[in-house]
């Protein structure tokens, strides 16, 4: 594979304003993360009386339990970001994949220093994503359960429905029938519906003085029986562990626990990372030639402008190298084959609207990865597909629907990263949350609407006044009408606004996304080689 020839003058102004613009975005997005993790309202009162208690932090728990010297990589760490008067930093629960004993395990840690570590709706969101992610690429379960349960002011919306905490019992009887570990450390309550966390498990520790269960808490019981219970009498540790026998261990501290789970976990008897299976083509890895921090300075400040993804790619890629597909045709799609950290992927990038042509070329490229069985990544920046009467002449409707059709039966493991607009049919035809991603990134510069404010003005502008109230609006309500758009198109379309309802599996640095992805494709790799697809390829 070549090296890419960069054409990308960083002593520009263009680049060093681009620049200076994006280091500010990465700054916010360090500030806002900073906050999830110890900052919102009271969260000091609440984090000295967890800390009295003698607990340690959420974070904290996950690196005493994780292998010295590897990463954690969290996901959605802005969830619940400005929604519930944010009050709710995180949502209140830690997500992510940490490696024991080298074995990958994905993590659902509750933070009882927000809200008493209780679920909120977007909490439960989380929970299920997380397990979603370990049955997709075969992880087993750690769950560090300090929690309240459902939140109960908002019940009706955490109870009763199909992906609601219900969801996250059922996903977790199943992820254990498949063969994948589900193991508890208890810490903290886990009341009512919580108490099934643990007790779904395979295997229970529980921490003496701390760690709770009881499917009624002594409120309930005063309630219902008349009887006065202290709640170690009713569901602690040595009660637990040596009567009911919900518990398997018992462990004096928390330290202790993490030391037993570690041990619990050289008996699972799964597959380490780095244990690569022969269907995913692997080279030893290099890294790019260009710096990724020049990211900054290539995506434009003014997103009116539009960038080349290539430059994008040859600063995501080993050895800045690029193999394209088709690059004479269809050129508002760059598709083509690069490696990450070693594995061979299929790149699929835009470079603007999605024509015929290019949505064609996508197609035929999806088909030669599914082929080939080379995972595809996505690296999504379009105003969707291209509208008009020439287009829809030229069958843009018939070309748009093969390419999604394609993405949605590629049975290759599939990625995606928004690195700029993500708007309308462009979204599902790039592989969007729709299409089941193993993992859906997003930078802090990208936007996820059906369409631009800009265009949502217009459109709906233009259907008020050709419709039945058209003729009463007058000049000032259609101001008012067009302010009103723009501001919530702008609002929903933020990242931020994208990340706290988890449309996407967190908001990261681009410099990141080459090791993101790289841990991505190395927990492909341990699998067993996807199911394969029919392996036909139509010339488009
Ligand atoms: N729903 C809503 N809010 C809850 C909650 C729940 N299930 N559990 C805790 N909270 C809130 C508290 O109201 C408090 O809110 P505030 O900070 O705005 O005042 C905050 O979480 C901390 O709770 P607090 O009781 O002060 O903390 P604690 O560390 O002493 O106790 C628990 C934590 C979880 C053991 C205790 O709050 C509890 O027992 N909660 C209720 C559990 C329950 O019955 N759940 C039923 C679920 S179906």
């Amino acid at each position: 594979m070549r090296v890419h020839d960069s054409s990308i003058d960083t002593r520009s102004s263009a680049f060093v304003e681009n620049r200076e613009t994006y280091e500010g975005l990465v700054s916010t997005l360090r500030e806002r993360m900073q906050r999830a993790i110890d900052g919102g309202p009271g969260r000091e009162r609440s984090i000295e009386r967890h800390r009295a208690r003698g607990k340690v932090m959420v974070r904290e728990r996950i690196d005493m339990i994780i292998d010295d010297g590897t990463a954690f990589l969290e996901l959605s760490t802005l969830a619940a970001h400005g929604q519930y008067d944010d009050e709710v930093p995180g949502a209140g629960i830690v997500t992510g994949i940490g490696l024991v004993h080298g074995v990958p395990y994905v993590f659902i840690a509750n933070d009882a220093t927000v809200k008493g570590g209780s679920l909120v709706p977007v909490a439960i969101k989380k929970h299920v994503r997380a397990q979603d992610i370990a049955e997709q690429n075969r992880l087993g379960v750690i769950y560090l359960v300090d929690s309240g349960g459902a939140f109960l002011p908002l019940q009706d919306e955490i109870f009763p429905d199909k992906d609601h905490f219900g969801g996250s019992f059922y996903r977790q009887a199943r992820l254990s029938a498949q063969g994948l570990p589900q193991l508890s450390v208890v810490l903290g309550g886990c009341t009512a519906g919580g108490a099934y966390v643990p007790a779904l498990s395979d295997e229970v520790i529980m921490v003496k003085g701390i760690g709770r269960i009881f499917l009624g808490g002594p409120p309930i019981v005063k309630a219902a029986l008349g009887e006065i219970i202290e709640p170690d009498d009713l569901g602690g540790a040595e009660l637990h562990t040596h009567i009911s026998g919900v518990s398997d261990y018992i462990a004096d501290t928390e330290h202790e626990a993490y030391g037993r789970l570690r041990e619990i976990c050289e008996t699972t008897a799964q597959r380490r990372i780095g244990d690569r299976h022969g269907w995913l083509d692997w080279i030893e890895p290099e890294p790019p030639v260009y710096d990724p921090t020049e990211i900054y300075g290539i995506i434009s400040a003014d997103d009116r402008i539009p960038f080349d993804s290539t430059e994008i790619i040859a600063r995501l890629v080993d050895g800045s190298r690029f193999s394209p597909f088709k690059p004479e045709w269809g050129d508002s799609i760059v598709s083509g084959f690069a490696r990450i950290w070693g594995h061979l992927v299929g790149v699929i990038a835009n470079n603007g609207i999605i024509f015929s042509e290019s949505a064609l070329k996508a197609t035929h490229f999806i088909e030669l990865c599914e082929q080939r069985r080379v995972p595809l990544l996505f690296l999504q920046n379009t105003s969707g597909y291209m509208v008009g009467r020439d287009s829809e002449m030229a069958g843009i409707a018939k070309h748009g629907a093969k390419m999604v059709s394609a993405v949605a039966n590629a049975t290759v493991p599939k990625y995606t990263v928004l690195i700029g607009g993500s708007y309308g049919a462009g979204n599902y035809g790039m592989c969007g949350r729709g299409f089941n991603p193993r993992f859906l990134f997003a930078w802090p510069n990208s936007r996820i609407a059906t369409m631009a404010a800009r265009t949502a003005q217009t459109v709906l502008v233009d259907i008020r006044l050709s419709g039945m109230r058209g003729e009463d609006t007058t000049p000032s309500e259609v101001e008012t009408l067009r302010r009103e758009v723009a501001h919530q198109y702008e609002t929903q379309s933020d990242p931020y606004y994208a990340t706290s309802r988890l449309w996407d599996d967190g908001l990261i640095d681009p410099v990141h996304t080459r090791d993101a992805l790289g841990l991505c494709l190395a927990l492909a790799a341990r699998q067993d080689a996807p199911t394969p697809g029919p392996g036909i390829v139509y010339r488009m």
